[in-house]
Formats: C-alpha cells, sequence, structure tokens
C-alpha cells in the first residue's frame, strides 16, 4: 500500500473549491474541499470521513484504491486533507450532515495529525476533566458545541448591531485603558500607565455618557473586565459587555428599551434557519421571551423570596435567615426566584446603598434608585441598568458618599455643566446573554478564551 500514488484525474470536469456550507449547491458536480478529519470510520474497502472546514460538516466517501494508500490506512482525527469528487444526495435509508455526501475520485493528505498517546482523541474528550479541558481550551473548540456556540454568538452580536441601526443607536469604541472606577473599587485591575495609575475598564458606561450630546443615543461592544474574586457560573475576569445610553428618556422608557432590543434582537437571530437550528440544537426547550417582562420592585421581591421560604445566610452566624430590605440578593436567592418565577423578569428601584454613585433616586421615594437589573431563567441578572443623575450637586454629593475622588471625573461632571439632561443605559453580559440562550451551565462555555481568577491561558 505505500506505493500506491494517487494522480488527480485531469480528463474528468474541473472541480470547484469550495467551502463546505456551499456544497449544496453542486449537487451531481465535481468540488474541491479542503478541512479537518472531524470524524473517521473506516472499513476494509472504503474510508468514511467527516470532514470539518469551519463553515460546516461533509461526508466524504473514500473507496477503492483511494482508500489503499498508506496515508488512507494511517489517516487520524484531526489530519487536514484535500478532497476532489462529486456531491451525491445519501442513499435510501443512510444519514449524513445535509443529507449528501462527497463521493472521491482524488484525495490528499496535507498534514498527518498525530495517533497513538498524542492523538487527539487522547488528549481530549466528553469525560475530560474540566481543569484539563480549560487547559486545551484550543482544541475544545474543535468540537461541535463549543462551535456552535460561538457561531450563535456572532449572530447575537449580528443581530443586537442590526437592532440598534434600526432604532438609530450609533456604535461608538470607547478604551479600555482608563483611570476612573465606574462599578467600584474592589474589583479594578490596576496597571502601571507610564508611571501613572490605571485600571482596565470596569464599564463604559462614562464614555457612552460623554457621547449623548455629541453624536444622540449611543452603544458599545466593549471588553469589561473585573477582578472578581467569585468562582461561579457566570462571573468572568474579562466579558464582553454590551452597553447603550439614551437621551431623554424616562425610566419606563428604559425598560422598554432593554426589552424590545433583547427580543428583537431574538428574533432576528431565529429568523436565520441555521442558526435557529443551532440554537434549538443546544436548548431545545428555548422559548422566546415575551413582552412585557414582568417588573418586579424590589421590595416586592424581598417579600417574594420570604413567603417562598428562600433564605440567605447570615454573614457572622451562617444560619439561613430571612431577607430583610436593604439586603443585596444574594446570586442563589435571585436563581431560585428568576426559576421558579420562570420568565424575565426586571427587578427594580434598588437601595441607594446597594447601587453606584450615579444612580439617579426615585423622585419621591429618595432611598432608592431609578436601577433596574434583568434576570432571566437559569442564569439570573445578565442586565444592569439605571437613569443617571443629572444634577451636578447631586452627583458631587454621590461621590462623596462613595468615597471617590471627583478630580480625576471632571469630564463627567461636566456633562451636568453643559447642558444637562434625563438620560439612562444599562450593560449586557453577552456571555450571560448567551447561557441563557444556548442552555449552557456556565458563562465559561460562552467565551472564546474565558479568563477567571487564576486563568489567563490559553
Ligand atoms: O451590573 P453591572 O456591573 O453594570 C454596569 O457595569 C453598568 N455600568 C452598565 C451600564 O449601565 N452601562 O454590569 C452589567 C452586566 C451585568 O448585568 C452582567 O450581565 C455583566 O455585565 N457582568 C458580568 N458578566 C460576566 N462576568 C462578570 N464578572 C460580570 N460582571 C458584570
Amino acid at each position: 500500500s505505500k506505493k500506491i500514488q494517487l494522480v488527480e484525474d485531469t480528463s474528468l470536469p474541473p472541480a470547484t473549491k469550495v467551502k463546505i456550507r456551499g456544497c449544496a449547491n453542486y449537487h451531481e458536480k465535481r468540488v474541491r474541499v479542503f478541512g479537518w478529519v472531524h470524524r473517521l470510520r473506516q472499513q476494509k474497502e472504503n474510508t468514511f470521513i467527516v470532514l470539518r472546514d469551519g463553515s460546516g460538516y461533509l461526508q466524504c466517501f473514500i473507496s477503492g484504491k483511494l482508500a489503499q494508500t498508506y496515508d488512507a490506512l494511517t489517516l487520524t482525527l484531526e489530519s487536514t486533507v484535500e478532497i476532489v469528487g462529486t456531491m451525491k444526495p445519501v442513499p435510501e435509508g443512510k444519514t449524513a450532515p445535509d443529507g449528501h455526501e462527497l463521493i472521491a475520485d482524488y484525495w490528499k493528505l496535507i498534514h498527518a495529525a498525530p495517533s497513538g498517546d498524542d492523538a487527539f482523541s487522547n488528549k481530549i474528550n466528553e469525560h475530560s476533566d474540566p481543569s484539563l479541558l480549560a487547559d486545551y481550551r484550543h482544541l475544545v473548540l474543535r468540537g461541535e458545541k463549543a462551535a456552535s456556540v460561538l457561531r450563535v454568538r456572532a449572530a447575537m452580536l449580528g443581530a443586537f448591531r442590526t437592532t440598534f441601526e434600526k432604532l438609530g443607536v450609533l456604535e461608538v469604541t470607547p478604551p479600555c485603558m482608563v483611570q476612573t472606577q465606574v462599578e467600584g473599587g474592589a474589583t479594578l485591575f490596576k496597571l502601571d500607565y507610564y508611571g501613572q495609575p490605571a485600571f482596565l475598564t470596569q464599564s463604559s458606561q462614562l464614555y457612552l455618557e460623554t457621547c449623548l450630546p455629541s453624536l444622540g443615543d449611543v452603544y458599545c461592544v466593549q471588553e469589561s473586565f473585573r477582578a472578581e474574586n467569585s468562582h461561579t457560573r457566570r462571573h468572568l475576569s474579562e466579558y464582553t459587555h454590551l452597553e447603550a445610553e439614551l437621551a431623554f428618556i424616562t425610566f419606563d422608557d428604559l425598560m422598554t428599551h432593554i426589552e424590545n432590543i433583547i427580543c428583537d434582537s431574538v428574533e432576528i437571530l431565529l429568523a436565520d434557519p441555521v442558526i435557529s437550528k443551532l440554537v434549538y440544537q443546544l436548548n431545545p426547550k428555548f422559548q422566546q421571551p415575551k413582552r412585557p417582562f414582568m417588573r418586579l420592585d424590589y421590595r416586592d421581591a424581598i417579600k417574594w423570596l420570604n413567603e417562598h421560604g428562600i433564605k440567605r445566610e447570615d454573614e457572622n452566624t451562617h444560619e439561613m435567615v430571612d431577607h430583610v430590605v436593604g439586603d443585596d440578593i444574594a446570586e442563589a436567592a435571585e436563581r431560585k426566584m428568576t426559576d421558579e418565577i420562570g420568565v424575565p423578569i426586571f427587578l427594580n428601584k434598588f437601595p441607594r446603598e446597594l447601587k453606584a454613585f450615579y444612580m439617579k433616586r426615585v423622585p419621591g421615594d429618595e432611598e432608592y434608585t431609578e436601577s433596574v437589573d434583568l434576570l432571566m431563567p437559569n442564569v439570573g441578572e445578565i442586565v444592569g441598568g439605571s437613569m443617571r443623575i443629572s444634577d451636578m450637586q447631586e452627583l458631587l454629593e454621590g461621590y462623596k458618599r462613595e468615597g471617590i475622588d471627583p478630580a480625576p471625573y471632571y469630564w463627567f461632571t461636566d456633562q451636568r455643566k453643559y447642558g444637562t439632561c434625563e438620560h439612562g443605559g444599562y450593560g449586557l453580559g453577552v456571555e450571560r446573554l448567551l447561557a441563557w440562550l444556548c442552555d449552557r451551565y456556565t458563562v465559561r462555555d460562552c467565551s472564546l478564551y474565558p479568563r477567571w481568577p487564576g486563568r489567563a491561558t490559553p
């Protein structure tokens, strides 16, 4: 078999070089495809390859002397190959991706992946330890599930952009290296910036606010960084943050806008049959969210938790106790409540002391803020937003209350000096939204290369 040398038959009709996703247009025609051996089944006479090129999966049927070469007999998973042949529907009673297959008349090994101890299937498989899978994320990405999630992710970002464009909200790209905090000093990543202290951004909100008088309503898709000490299934140290800021709106407008952004974008996403199929493969029970979303006042949520026996752990005694107004509703309690209610919830009007320095108070109910978290079944909070303080004096008091030096915020404060306006916005955690949409246990599965405490490789 070492001696068999294959040559391409040049008397056949010319083969068109195609990506696998385009193969459906070439039935009974000759095509040339390139890719990785995703699955491999070798019988005596024949070799079945499921080829993967990132655009799709294609069954290739290799037979006769094509299947008897040294390369064919020693072929391994993840090797790269070139295959030329004719596209045919699969025979009656047989199945293959997209119901067709490539009947090869020529093929060539481009690079042989290792066999034996170093074989791909020995590196990672469904039984691998999670920490090993994290080390081998670059190989995990070759799996169908990981690729499906990333494909849905790309489509989701595209759908968001389409929705924002329809609404006339403009995309901007704020900086990642900053000298102001947004969500509290405890989770800042500090860095040395030419001898000056600086941070990786926690949120682009403050920058978006400065765009309102210039560009009107704006949004961004930007990485945010949080030095979180929480090893939970929904916290990353770096995550993709979709944020928007809107001028001359009310708190009610803000919630309606968030609802529309999510529902319209999901609708756009599901209108694509390829993506819709992926979503329902990953999440067979997925239910499209229905407008309007339930609106639950923070104080009613505390009542609800107590009525349903959902307790919190007392920090000192470690006993499980009832919630009281003023408590930060912890992740576990929030998740139980969200799962039990089973629909998206706008949890709103949090106490002032739980929230950031910039949040507007509820008129006439000043201990509470015009703030809102959107909670989704299975994940919990995926969006955090609020109306912003529009009055300069009040903002200065906000800095003071939180012990923030107002000096580096001069540009943010100036917004209240040169023509202030009622405005509000929000941030959506893209990985959290995907965990909900694709029914993933953790946000780590929804990021290309997730970062969490102790993990920045690969
Ligand atoms: O609630 P957060 O902290 O709000 C802000 O940063 C606001 N400044 C946003 C704004 O109004 N423009 O974060 C917003 C969202 C959360 O709801 C969550 O989905 C996500 O960002 N998020 C995280 N996602 C993954 N890992 C983390 N460590 C996250 N922290 C927040």
